[in-house]
């Protein structure tokens, strides 16, 4: 069953109907200014940090669920009735309902009482505000005396603390409403520079700025006492909980349209103009007023909004392609990317899952995010790269997550997850392939321990992959530390006190326990890492690790290998994790993937032996679990793993993230058809209609569906902020598709199913653009035509900035 439809032309997707089985979210914002948009209206804002500064209130996991958001109320002011046009709160009957989700904007219409309704919110480029377009069009045969109220309700900026810190927090908030704009200034009296506003283009009727003299007392969103009385108590905050409301009288002719613009904006003023005039307590409004006025205007409304959509599409053609699948184009085309430059900017902390409090941006998540954001906006992924490696420690460690806002390192998570810096190889090398920008390694980066010393980022690499050696146990694998990959294999924290963090407590020594996965990660880095010393002549470097691979990969052929399958890890007591001797637990996913893709077994048969396993024990039409079989009872042995109940979570779901690892295996091994096939199961669009099942949104990867041991086997949590984004892109263009940047050129190496007769992409890479057309061979393609020049192997060569290249693979005259 669908609660909606593509419009692929547009762009969007569109929900027919407001009660989706979640909310289904939208973003708003991709750079300072973010906020989470639901199909009803619901969600929240931030500047910059969903923590430290939270503009608005949303109350997770609140009944009904979605409650806060960007609210609008209709009223016919002559029944009284009254209604909202996002459906929510109110949750009247609406005789039509659409919302359209595009890229970074999201349109609601509706129609009641033959008055029909449109809002289109969206934060325009470059700005720290967001707009609410709201028209309204009498659609009966008779005039219509409406009101329309608006309604935010104000975070005290620290989220946390808003949560949870009543005793202060009731007493301290305050606004102004100057001019008929409402201004959020708590704490701005002291220690802080900054203030929200809620501004309306229209004169207003009243405003109410305490939230209970606009919702009455013991009244909720869906029933504000304001409102059913049609008139503002014309409230001014002073403590308990700062609230925006606007409230706008008018009367529409038949026919007639009305649009009314409301805004609600960030503003930072200068430290030594906070106060007009000075030396008062009144909040300075020189600054932003201009801005507001701007931004009050329809024409600049249009025009922002135009630059939102033309900047989508020139980030969108640095690859289209048309390939015989819809799911496959419109995902590659729109929504994937998409997908990928929110959870670059977000990393994990604004979903309907992540409540922007406890996770800031994640070392290995950030790393990985950039390899499906790269493309997308280089000189932003510069950024985050040199970000995320100042948060690298001297020991080669790395800081598990950081605060966006103040860019330090998260004290209370700390490091020891011996993965993390691995990622930061796979990240640069990424960048790197892409823009050819070499000059990055000479960044001078400080580590976070050791401010005074700033090695060119380069060293941050050298000394990620020396982390690795210099911590190998007694297999000489690598030491697995606080968890790998899998946050949830904690081998070294035998907790048996409720409560108690799996992640941070270590209580065994860390000195035995190995990851097989970590081995893996660390062939593959040490691979890309090897030619980038190469060509800064540094032949040595290359040489020492490329050894040191061939070295790792020897080890993991020794004591990896189970028989039929790579092991996962071996446990603090050298026992080995995911051995067919278990019961439990036999056989995990990602070492299948990961020992693949770095290229181990791929010469005597180990490979595809693996690859032949996780079709035989771990792939379900939902996609592919993690772990079969899944744990059934709590090992103390393995940490947060075996908590999760069998099928959700590390323990047995279809773990999105690690699908593409064995997507992006089967395709080195040659196999187009198991690559897609796997490609196909999770996809979200092929999924759409089975979204009674799925229920989270079709048009974003969720982190998990789960598994075949849950009773809701094929049901999708933890949607949009997953590497299931990045990775999912990355397998399906450059391993199936084959369309991949490398240091030298572009490489195109397609291994697609059998019955696809081929496919096309245009591919903007440093400059030029890429004219491809691949028939299918039915086998790996061996040369390429360039420009009607025929070239041996799959690599075109770089061509000057500005051309356009005509590639065609596996024959002439496709298209
Ligand atoms: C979550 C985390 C990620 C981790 C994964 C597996 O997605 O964000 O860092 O690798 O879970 O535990
Ligand atoms: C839990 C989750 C895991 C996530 C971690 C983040 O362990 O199961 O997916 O990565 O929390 O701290």
């Amino acid at each position: 069953m669908r609660y909606g439809y593509f419009d692929d032309e547009h762009r969007e997707y569109v929900i027919t109907r407001p009660d989706t089985p979640l909310p289904w979210l939208n973003y708003l914002g991709t750079d300072a200014y973010v906020g989470i948009i639901s199909n009803t209206a619901g969600g929240y804002s931030c500047y910059r940090d969903a923590r430290l500064r939270r503009l608005t209130r949303y109350r997770y996991n609140g009944v009904p669920t979605d409650s806060g958001g960007r609210y609008l109320y209709l009223r016919d002011n002559r029944s009284g009735e009254y209604w909202s046009p996002s459906w929510q709160p109110t949750r009247c009957d609406l005789d039509s309902y659409e919302c359209r989700h595009g890229l970074s904007y999201t349109r609601i219409s509706s129609a009641r009482l033959g008055v029909r309704a449109e809002t289109l919110y969206f934060v325009p480029p470059g700005e720290t505000l967001e707009v609410w377009r709201l028209r309204v069009r009498n659609e009966r045969g008779g005039p219509a005396d409406l009101s329309v109220f608006s309604s935010v309700e104000f975070c005290l900026w620290d989220a946390q603390d808003d949560a949870t810190n009543f005793q202060r927090n009731y007493s301290t908030g305050e606004v102004e409403v100057d001019g008929g704009v409402i201004y959020h200034k708590t704490e701005y009296r002291e220690r802080r520079d900054h203030f929200a506003y809620f501004a309306c283009s229209e004169p207003l009727a009243g405003f109410d700025t305490q939230r209970e003299e606009f919702l009455g007392a013991y009244r909720g969103w869906d029933r504000p006492l304001a409102v059913e009385r049609g008139e503002s108590a014309n409230s001014v905050a002073h403590g308990w909980a700062p609230h925006g409301s606007h409230h706008v009288r008018f009367l529409l002719a038949p026919g007639e349209t009305k649009e009314v613009i409301f805004l609600l904006g960030y503003w930072e003023n200068p430290r030594e103009a906070k106060f007009d005039p000075p030396g008062s307590q009144i909040l300075n409004k020189a600054l932003v007023r201009p801005v507001i006025d701007r931004w009050l205007r329809p024409e600049t409304v249009a025009e922002g909004f135009r630059q939102l959509r033309e900047s989508w599409s020139s980030r969108l053609s640095v690859l289209q392609v048309g390939t015989p699948d819809q799911d496959t184009n419109r995902m590659v085309n729109i929504w994937n990317p998409y997908q990928c430059m929110v959870t670059f900017a977000m990393s994990r902390s604004v979903s309907l899952f992540e409540s922007g409090i406890s996770r800031g941006i994640g070392f290995r998540d950030s790393c990985q995010d950039l390899l499906g954001f790269v493309q997308l906006a280089p000189g932003r992924a510069r950024a985050r790269i040199l970000d995320l490696a100042a948060t690298q420690l001297a020991s080669g460690g790395a800081y598990h997550q950081y605060q966006p806002l103040t860019k330090t390192g998260n004290d209370a998570i700390g490091s020891g997850f011996n993965d993390d810096p691995l990622w930061l190889v796979l990240g640069v090398a990424a960048y790197l392939k892409e823009t050819g920008d070499e000059a990055i390694l000479d960044e001078p980066v400080p580590y976070a321990d050791a401010a005074d010393v700033r090695p060119p980022l380069q060293e941050h690499l050298e000394r990620s992959l020396r982390y690795t050696l210099d911590r190998l146990g007694p297999h000489q694998l690598p030491l697995i530390g606080r968890a790998d990959w899998n946050d949830c294999l904690n081998l070294n924290c035998f907790s048996a006190e409720p409560g108690q963090s799996f992640q941070t407590t270590e209580n065994v020594a860390g000195d035995t326990a190995e990851s097989v996965f970590i081995g893996g990660l660390f062939v593959l880095a040490a691979r890309e890492y090897a030619p980038i010393a190469e060509r800064r002549g540094q032949a040595a470097e290359a040489g020492y690790y490329r050894a040191e691979a061939e070295k790792m990969a020897g080890v993991i052929a020794e004591h990896g290998w189970d028989g039929a399958w790579f092991r996962r890890a071996y446990d603090h007591s050298g026992r080995p994790v995911g051995s067919a001797a278990d019961d439990e637990g036999q056989i995990f996913i990602e070492p299948q993937g990961i020992c693949v893709m770095s290229g181990v077994g791929i010469d005597d048969g180990m490979a595809v032996r693996a690859l032949d396993s996780v079709r035989e024990r771990l792939a379900t039409g939902h996609g592919i679990v993690l772990l079969q079989p899944a744990y059934t009872r709590y090992h103390l042995e393995l940490g947060e793993i075996s908590s999760y109940p069998p099928g959700y979570k590390e323990n047995g779901s279809v773990f999105c993230h690690t699908n593409p690892w064995v997507m992006i295996a089967e395709a080195m091994a040659g196999r187009g058809d198991a690559a897609f096939g796997y490609y196909q199961r999770i996809n979200p669009s092929a999924r759409e209609e089975i979204s009674d099942v799925h229920r989270c949104e079709p048009y974003v990867y969720a982190q998990m569906i789960a598994g075949r041991d849950a009773p809701a086997q094929g049901e999708a949590k933890n949607s949009w902020l997953t590497g299931t984004a990045a990775w999912n892109l990355v397998a399906i263009t450059q391993w199936i598709l084959g369309i991949r940047a490398e240091l030298d050129g572009l490489r195109v190496d397609p291994v697609l199913p059998a019955a696809w007769p081929g496919f096309t992409a245009t591919r903007r890479f440093r400059g030029a653009t890429y004219q491809i057309s691949v028939r299918n061979p039915g086998t790996r393609i061996t040369h390429l035509e360039v420009d009607g020049r025929r070239i041996e192997g799959t690599l075109v060569p770089l061509a000057p900035p500005g051309a356009t290249v005509h590639v065609t693979a596996g024959g002439q005259g496709q298209g």
